[in-house]
């Protein structure tokens, strides 16, 4: 049985714009240019690995307590805005997709470079959907990566070539590939050129595009 692994940030809810907006108070502070296009290239990455490029040549100028506060404001910065979300900020169509992989018993799991997950998908609503949630909490070797996607697999018991992953970052393609996976790349060919499929929206993708992606069964006498 083939399986669907979700990325969760960018791809069932925008979250990317929050994670914007508090980087965005910490490169204020600092004086250091930050902007939408930055942003992205943070997309997929742990929160570290973000700080680390945020910071970019700066980086030698703080130490790891002080790199340890920046992170740590940042994201109780994140978490008062994750705080509001609600089953209105699900990205249009992921609700219905969800829904007909359900129906169809398709195994889905979330696989996110996020420490905060299981909050997020608490305050969307369809944490029900997923049978398994791989988090950077299990894998800490964030994307390109391919451990939170292998994870996933493994907890859904399904081999890595019966899983197609739905992406929209540079790092979480990267990882899916490296994990031998088909991927569905949410976003511009700039960034999610690597993919197998390209969709602008997950609204634009519909389930039959999704299937198509699975490993043909083997045809043959009483299989
Ligand atoms: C990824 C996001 O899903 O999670 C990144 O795309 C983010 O932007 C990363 O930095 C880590 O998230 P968190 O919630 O642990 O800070
Ligand atoms: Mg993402």
């Amino acid at each position: 049985m083939p399986a669907v692994i979700f990325d969760l940030d960018g791809v069932i809810t925008d979250t990317a714009e929050l994670h914007y907006q508090s980087w965005r108070a910490i490169a204020n502070e600092l004086g250091i240019p930050f902007d939408h296009q930055a942003n992205n290239a943070l997309r997929g990455l742990s929160r570290p690995q973000s700080l680390e490029k945020l910071l970019g040549p700066r980086s030698g100028d703080f130490t790891p307590a002080q790199k340890h506060d920046l992170l740590a404001r940042k994201n109780d910065d994140y978490l008062a805005r994750v705080a509001g979300m609600s089953e209105r900020d699900l990205l249009p169509g992921v609700e219905p997709l969800l829904r007909s992989l359900r129906d169809a018993r398709i195994p889905m799991a979330i696989g996110s470079s996020s420490k905060n997950a299981t909050f997020v998908l608490e305050r969307l609503g369809v944490t029900s959907y997923f049978e398994a949630v791989v988090d950077g909490l299990a894998a800490p070797n964030s994307k390109p990566h391919p451990e939170v996607f292998l994870l996933a697999a493994r907890r859904l018991g399904v081999p890595p070539a019966g899983c197609v992953v739905i992406e929209d970052a540079e790092a979480g393609v990267a990882a899916a590939k490296a994990a031998k996976m088909r991927v569905i790349g949410v976003g511009p060919a700039e960034r999610v050129g690597g993919a197998d499929v390209i969709t602008p929206t997950i609204a634009a993708l519909d389930t039959q595009t999704v299937l198509s992606l699975f490993p043909a069964r083997s045809a043959g006498p009483n299989r």
